[in-house]
């Protein structure tokens, strides 16, 4: 599967009015798993990089609810950067997958919901070591 169809951009609905603006994110519907975990990155800026791993376990979608930010995504092979740069949208990054996440706006808060709860030893923190338990999988052949 190529790496756009893993990595899905998903388009939340607009429930907001004349009153302002409303975004409603619900596991296991828009989100495609139930959500264990929610945190949030805020005062990081342009020099800064982030992520860097992969996570054997736990899917995330990723949400710049304020300001903007990239993520590169990788499955080893192909390489995906997606600017989110709006509420209304989030990016799906299933289990094995490596994200880097950089270019941070001054006013960003980069929310992150996640299918697990926080296990250190599920990340793989290291390039080569991500590339070697890829290269041979199914997905990459
Ligand atoms: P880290 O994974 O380096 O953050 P990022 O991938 O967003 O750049 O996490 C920074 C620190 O926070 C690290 O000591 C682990 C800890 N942490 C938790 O305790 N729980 C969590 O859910 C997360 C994401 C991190």
């Amino acid at each position: 599967m190529k790496l756009q169809d893993k990595c899905k951009i998903i388009n939340f609905a607009d429930l907001g009015d004349e009153r302002g603006k409303l975004v409603v994110v619900e596991g296991g519907q828009t989100i495609p798993f139930d959500i264990k975990r929610v945190f949030y990155i805020y005062g990081s800026d342009a020099t800064v990089v982030r992520g860097e791993h992969a996570n054997r376990e736990s899917e995330f979608v990723l949400i710049n609810v304020a300001g903007k930010s990239k993520v590169r995504i990788t499955d080893g092979k192909e390489e995906l950067i997606v600017e989110l740069n709006k509420p209304m949208m989030g990016v799906y990054i299933p289990k094995m997958i490596w994200k880097d996440m950089y270019d941070f706006s001054a006013d960003s808060v980069l929310l992150v919901l996640a299918s697990t709860h926080y296990d250190g030893k599920e990340y793989i923190r290291s390039y080569d070591q991500y590339l070697q338990m890829t290269r041979g999988t199914e997905e990459n052949e």
